[in-house]
């Protein structure tokens, strides 16, 4: 594999670099709720003020579909990007032109200013080429630190690319070097599968099946099993269009071997209570919302063997109190067998939240910023963002 690097480019002085980041972080009461994204980018931007780079610096919030939308303005993460770098960044309200151009031809060697929503722009979201060039037209160079949205073929990601020279981010190195190590793994593997939607998930348990030893499935993704083996499962979350997916992994009434159901589940009783119970035993009225103890033991004797772990999606609705013990489990058997034992990575929105609830995410080797694009690199999806910048 080779890595077009920014460490490789000699003479960043005064040089005008566009540098590509995914800052798409919470925002609550127009606050940055949760800044790991953010925390994880300050090396390149350090790197780049430290060589005497002139920063621009762009990212997408939310999906505000090409218009302008008040509650999405990126001004927040400006601020909190300051507070972390503890330097001035200049906000610019826009995103292309006058305004853009005059702050670009101003700022000095070592500064950084940050532009408006990529994604107010609706050239942006059609990777149109025109706006790409506009948006690059001053920069010397083009530096992708955007690991979290290369799956995308955007404008900012993409197109860019066709108007000068690119490189990878130190983010975006280390993302690729970690999520290889996956994909050439140190076995025993053991792959740990939450949250929501099979869609996203199937293809990765698909690619990981040969390498892996074990799959273990939890949360709303587990249900989609359960439906499919007729059991009841009350008013829990399934994907309704998951099953032709989900029978994939089926030979007649047979689950795939490597794939791990839960034995037990967590249920919301019809009183609102928390109960625990097998999976013959759910209720017409009840919704599965995290693993039983009994499949935390059967999970935890699979961890303590991997000697590489991966880990995206939460094992239930771990924000309410009552259901968050499966998760916050695994999140904990994790770091601990990645202290030292095996190589762990973990990925996904609530799964690195749920995982920083227990303090130990610095024992995890590596907690990756993104969540689609996690996925789609280990299934060997298409990555359009890594064009020119990783190679095979
Ligand atoms: C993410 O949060 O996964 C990335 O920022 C990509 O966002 P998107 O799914 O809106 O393209």
């Amino acid at each position: 594999m080779k890595i077009t690097t920014l460490k490789n480019v000699k003479n960043l002085k005064n040089k005008v670099v566009f540098l590509r980041v995914d800052f798409n972080v919470a925002l609550n009461k127009g606050k940055v709720a949760e800044d790991y994204r953010l925390v994880a980018g300050l090396e390149t931007i350090n790197f780049l003020l430290e060589r005497g780079a002139r920063v621009v610096v762009a990212t997408h919030l939310g999906d505000p579909k090409g218009k302008i939308v008040k509650e999405l303005s990126v001004k927040p993460v400006a601020l909190r990007l300051k507070a972390l770098l503890k330097k001035p960044v200049k906000f610019i309200p826009e995103v292309v032109g006058e305004k853009v151009n005059k702050a670009i031809s101003i700022l000095k060697a070592g500064e950084l200013m940050m532009l408006e929503n990529l994604r107010f722009h609706p050239g942006e979201l059609t990777n149109d080429k025109k706006f790409a060039k506009e948006l690059v037209a001053q920069a010397d160079i083009y530096v992708n630190d955007a690991f979290a949205v290369c799956h995308r073929e955007q404008a900012s990601v993409v197109a860019v690319k066709s108007f000068l020279p690119a490189y990878a981010g130190l983010l975006l190195e280390k993302e690729v070097i970690a999520l290889n190590k996956v994909l050439k793994p140190t076995k025993p593997l053991v792959v740990i599968m939450g949250g929501a939607k099979i869609s996203t998930k199937a293809p990765l348990i698909t690619k990981l099946y040969k390498t892996a030893s074990q799959i273990l499935l939890g949360g709303a993704l587990a249900n989609n099993f359960f439906k499919y083996q007729k059991l009841e499962i009350g008013k829990s979350l399934f994907d309704a269009d998951s099953l032709a997916e989900v029978k994939k992994f089926y030979q007649g009434k047979k689950l795939a071997s490597k794939i791990i159901l839960p034995l037990d589940v967590v249920v919301k009783t019809r009183k609102g209570t928390a109960a625990v119970r097998y999976l013959n035993e759910v209720k017409s009225g009840e919704s599965i919302l995290d693993i039983g103890p009994e499949t935390i033991a059967l999970y935890s004797k699979y961890i303590k063997a991997a000697h590489t772990l991966v880990w995206n999606g939460p094992m239930g609705k771990f924000e309410e109190a009552s259901f968050k013990h499966g998760t916050l489990a695994i999140a904990l058997l994790v770091a601990s067998r990645a202290s030292g034992k095996a190589f762990g990575l973990v990925g996904g929105g609530e799964t690195v939240e749920a995982l920083r609830l227990t303090k130990m995410e610095q024992y995890v080797d590596w907690v990756s910023t993104a969540g689609g694009a996690m996925l789609t690199y280990l299934s060997g999806g298409k990555m359009p963002g890594l064009v020119k910048i990783v190679s095979k």
